[in-house]
């Protein structure tokens, strides 16, 4: 019987890199063993129930995905059709919903939020992403797809583009990244930089990053090129956000800059920083990406709540 060293999956800090390796061996399972109309009967019996206080559309139907896929049910409720509205506290929500499931995956606006969830539940509670703070299960997918192209992650230069100040996803992928040796090129505007504290643990487990806002100056020594869509729900000045938001486009000009073996990835929803003319070239894995979460995510719900690996 195998499991993560940690009950809950509130941060990327929880995950060691056995727990890491662990995940990425049982999605490739997954992945390799999926037939949309056979569920694998591991999470038979067993219900998921998620809290969305937040829009999306890949995080919460790769998880509803994946738990149908193991042969689990699915419960679901959004934050406005809760009785959070009603003033009812984090803490309690998890309590109660642990009466109805076995795991619970829970979006929310506030940095921290999840863990006030997890304080109140008796049973695993995966963070879906709380406000600017984290998206693990979302890094972990971004880490199974990269090394699903490259084999061998130690090396290999990373950039990251966009909002880094507010993108949750970015926070976590580049803890997960740091476990495997990658070093970074950060690419952002001056006023939507990498959070000081990010860049401080990097370099504290002396990991190499480089910062700039030339995305065409860095695209040539680039491994992969992660893109993040700058986060208008974040701003408190609309004009602002409209100032920033096509910064930066990876389109054909674009492309032509990058390595043949250059993998163009983005956690999706795009909003203009991606052009679809370069949809079908054979670096971009953005959708590619999206179906992996399928697989990333059956391993977390088997692993935090299954008893049969
Ligand atoms: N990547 C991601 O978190 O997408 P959703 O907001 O649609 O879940």
């Amino acid at each position: 019987m195998q499991h993560l060293s940690h009950p809950h999956l509130l941060s990327v800090k929880d995950l060691n890199r056995l727990d890491l390796d662990l995940i990425l061996r049982r999605a490739k399972d997954f992945s390799e063993n999926f037939s949309p109309k056979t569920p694998v009967e591991l999470l038979h019996g067993r219900v998921m129930a998620t809290l969305f206080a937040e829009p999306s559309t890949r995080t919460r139907l790769s998880f509803e995905r994946a738990m149908l896929a193991l042969d689990g049910q699915v419960l679901s409720i959004t934050g406005a059709d809760s009785s959070l509205t009603k003033g009812e506290t984090l803490e309690d929500t998890g309590r109660v919903l642990s009466q109805f499931a076995d795991v619970i995956v829970a979006r929310h606006p506030e940095h921290g939020s999840i863990q006030r969830i997890a304080q109140g539940a008796t049973v695993p509670v995966i963070n879906a992403g709380d406000g600017i703070g984290e998206h693990p299960s979302q890094a972990i997918q971004d880490l199974y797809t990269i090394k699903a192209h490259h084999s061998n992650l130690e090396g290999l230069v990373v950039g990251i583009v966009g909002d880094l100040k507010h993108g949750r996803t970015v926070h976590s992928l580049t803890q997960v990244l740091a476990q495997y040796r990658v070093s970074f090129v950060f690419i952002s505007h001056p006023s939507l930089q990498m959070p000081r504290s990010l860049i401080a643990e990097l370099e504290a487990q002396k990991i190499a990053v480089q910062e700039t806002d030339d995305l065409r100056q860095a695209a040539a020594s680039l491994d992969a090129l992660y893109v993040t869509r700058v986060q208008r729900e974040r701003f408190s000045d609309i004009e602002t956000y409209e100032d920033l938001k096509l910064a930066y486009q990876v389109d054909i000009n674009l492309i032509k800059l990058l390595k043949p073996s250059c993998s163009i990835l983005h956690p999706l929803p795009r909003v203009g920083e991606i052009d679809p003319a370069i949809d079908g070239d054979k670096r971009a894995l953005y959708f590619e990406q999206v179906r992996n979460g399928i697989f990333v995510r059956m391993a977390l719900l088997a692993l935090l709540c299954g008893d049969n690996l």
